[in-house]
């Protein structure tokens, strides 16, 4: 259908609808929460959307909204699929967001939103609220995992790759879905990264480093913004027309519909308190622009009084209704209520296939003194540690362990491999022993036996040592103060180390802990985060060599809580001694953005960059002895600016894969704009002068070869 027959069909259908029926389009129904009977009351009632529903029971709704309305309009069931379809029984699991950032590959996001995608049709499902574009600045915050990382613009590519694999080129094909940005905007830059607080936020900080992954998300035509929890200057997200409208209408042309997250309208009442009732707070929500309003449901009854009071104009609903009558018309879901799917496809060979390649890529090896790869002689193998064998801590947050309602007592569903299932198989093959021991849990006080682990490893050639968070610590509400190990984890490493015997620390986590020791005094530190069903292959894959870690970080890891945040586009002018950061802590990180080693080495050299067409190119030779994926990242710096801009920023990355010895010339060509900054007029603009450009391994200062030049 083209869009002059959509917006006729929109038109036709608003003609006809009453207040309630509009009303009702812009109510998603929560059904974990309601329950079914209530569903169904809100079904026949013309309800938009329901959320958190699966198979024959979301279908069981779809019939009631068709039949049994006036107008038979056909509802939206969204689903927070978001690192596969994992609220599901047998749906494939992939790396989290985090960790699939980690491959800095656009391809593995695009795979991971089409195989999700295909999942979720086939459940009936027709949207998905991912990806978040969020950055996971301050990692203290509780959902750090679900970001792809601290970068604007790796997080852009990243996010509208993935959009790109949910929606595909045609929202009405059976096997693709809406895909959602969110959290509008700045979410994870809540103060203190306590969740869903105020930001320490201005509308041109908005511009310059939160907004541009929504730009990119937008380009690549999602059809769906949700709006954040939080607030700018006081105003919250749910009421800020000048984010809602101005900018993300006005400005980048979206033209999908908002829907605002989990009962913001409320929050607007009992949380934020700018509004003394819940009529209030619907009219400012709808007022600045929000379409679908998410679980609120008694925004129903406020809104339809508020027109009939006149405090509220019709023709807002007009508005809303439109916006979410069009995506509804351009998914064909008159004629197809209910996409194909693809039967049989929930955790197929080829989907498992596709995780399992992304759980590889997303391994960032970041410190090794030699111990890896593991020899084929090896005779022995101790897999220690809370996070070794719990599949539960291996997800992470958004499987069926944890939501709609958490639910740890879930038996965990096959197939999925574990670090220690992953060791032992891969031990198996080589004729040698496998031996494991918990150790200690995550949490103080579950389990604790360290001398038995120590016991376990003692004759051991190697000890692996798992560490990480668990589920209690990840996700909405779970911001964290105290960013080391937390347990008996520290003490466990500390008896292990004692034994003299190569340890090899891997990190199952949701994000980047301080770790400590526990990297540096090891012999390697390998980083996994959660990386779905086959994250504990691909760890034993890449201790083994049978795969060379090719990810690099997206985030910076702390040295400690007290270091974060500790993102490395930071603005000048710490007033510190030089080279220093905080008088008792050194200015890096631990870790760096871009960082990761695998078991090839890079060398840089001959940079050349032409300042009239902007052309670069440097020469990257692989001088290891196993073939290896190298990430060329690009960040500029500003040599002086109106406004003060971050000390240097990624504007360009390129892989390329170099057999031992081997030398390739990586060429990047850079637009004017790629230099911009946004000044104080709010406006990005590209100023004339002298800038530099950093070609190199990672975000470090030392592993960048630079150019200077003027534009
Ligand atoms: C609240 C979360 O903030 C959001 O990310 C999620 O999509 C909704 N709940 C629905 O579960």
């Amino acid at each position: 259908m083209d869009n002059k027959t959509i917006a006729a069909r929109v038109q036709a259908l608003l003609a006809e609808m009453t207040l309630e029926e509009k009303a009702a389009q812009m109510v998603q129904v929560p059904v974990a929460y309601v329950g079914h009977e209530e569903a169904l009351r809100w079904a026949r009632l013309g309800a938009g959307s329901f959320l958190h529903v699966l198979g024959d029971e979301a279908r069981e709704l779809q019939k009631a909204a068709i039949e049994e309305t006036r107008l038979g309009i056909p509802v939206i069931f969204g689903i927070d699929a978001i690192h596969g379809h994992g609220l599901n029984d047998h749906a494939t699991i992939f790396p989290s967001q985090l960790a699939a950032a980690c491959s800095w590959n656009p391809e593995v996001a695009y795979t991971m939103g089409q195989v999700t995608a295909r999942e979720v049709a086939t459940d009936g499902l027709h949207w998905t609220f991912s990806p978040v574009l969020c950055l996971g600045r301050d990692t203290r915050w509780g959902r750090v995992d679900e970001t792809f990382g601290e970068d604007p613009y790796l997080a852009g590519e990243m996010g509208a790759a993935i959009v790109r694999g949910y929606q595909g080129d045609d929202l009405s094909d059976g096997e693709h879905i809406l895909a959602c940005a969110k959290h509008y905007i700045g979410y994870g830059e809540a103060v203190g990264a306590r969740d869903a607080c105020d930001t320490e936020m201005t509308y041109r900080k908005l511009r310059e480093v939160f907004l541009p992954p929504f730009k990119k998300a937008v380009d690549a035509g999602v059809a769906s913004i949700m709006t954040a929890y939080g607030s700018i200057d006081g105003t919250p997200f749910t009421s800020d027309r000048t984010t809602l409208k101005d900018i993300l209408r006005g400005e980048l042309g979206f033209d999908g519909f908002v829907v605002t997250d989990w009962d913001n309208v409320t929050s607007l009442v009992h949380r934020q308190h700018v509004a003394g009732t819940v009529q209030e707070a619907s009219v400012m929500a709808a007022r600045a622009g929000n379409d679908m309003i998410m679980t609120t449901t008694a925004f129903y009854d406020a809104v339809i009084e508020a027109v009939r009071a006149g405090k509220l104009e019709e023709s807002v609903l007009d508005e809303a209704v439109r916006h979410i009558l069009t995506i509804k018309l351009r998914m064909n879901l008159f004629e197809k209520p209910e996409k194909a799917g693809r039967p049989g496809c929930f955790g197929c060979a080829e989907h498992l296939a596709k995780a399992k390649d992304a759980a590889d890529k997303s391994l960032v090896l970041l410190a090794n003194n030699g111990v890896l790869p593991l020899q084929p002689s090896v005779k022995k193998v101790a897999v220690i540690g809370p996070n070794a064998d719990d599949i539960r801590a291996q997800y992470g947050d958004w499987t069926y362990f944890t939501h709609p309602k958490p639910n740890l007592a879930h038996e965990p569903v096959r197939p999925y491999v574990t670090v220690k299932e992953g060791v032992e198989a891969a031990c198996k093959a080589i004729g040698a022993a496998c031996v494991y021991h918990r150790g200690c849990s995550v949490l103080d006080g579950e389990y604790e036996d360290i001398a038995g682990a120590v016991s376990a490893a003692k004759d051991a050639d190697v000890i692996v040592l798992v560490v990480g968070d668990v589920i209690p610590q990840i996700g909405e509400e779970k911001d964290r103060a105290v960013l080391e190990l937390s347990g008996r984890q520290m003490e466990l490493f500390d008896a292990l180390r004692a034994l003299g015997i190569p340890l090899v620390t891997v990190l199952v986590a949701s994000k980047p802990l301080a770790v400590g020791r526990a990297a540096t005094d090891a012999d390697a530190f390998l980083c996994a985060f959660n990386g779905g069903m086959f994250g504990g292959e691909a760890v034993a894959k890449a201790l083994f060599g049978e795969i060379n870690p090719s990810g690099r970080l997206p985030i910076s890891f702390p040295r400690s809580s007290g270091q974060v945040p500790v993102y490395y586009n930071s603005l000048p002018g710490w007033h510190a001694l030089p080279g220093r950061g905080y008088c008792d802590l050194p200015r890096t990180p631990l870790y760096a953005f871009g960082e990761g080693i695998g078991y090839s080495a890079f060398a840089y050299d001959g940079l050349t960059l032409d300042e009239k067409t902007l052309e670069a190119s440097v020469n990257v030779t692989n001088t290891g002895s196993m073939t290896g994926t190298e990430t060329v990242q690009a960040y500029f710096s500003d040599v002086v600016s109106s406004v003060i801009t971050p000390v240097k920023q990624l504007i360009a990355f390129r892989q390329v894969t170099l057999a031992p010895g081997e030398t390739k010339k990586v060429s990047f060509r850079f637009a004017r704009e790629d230099f911009s900054l946004v000044n104080r007029q709010e406006q990005r603009v590209t100023e004339p002068g002298d800038f530099v450009l950093r070609i190199g391994h990672s975000s470090r200062d030392e592993d960048l070869l630079e150019a200077a030049f003027r534009l």
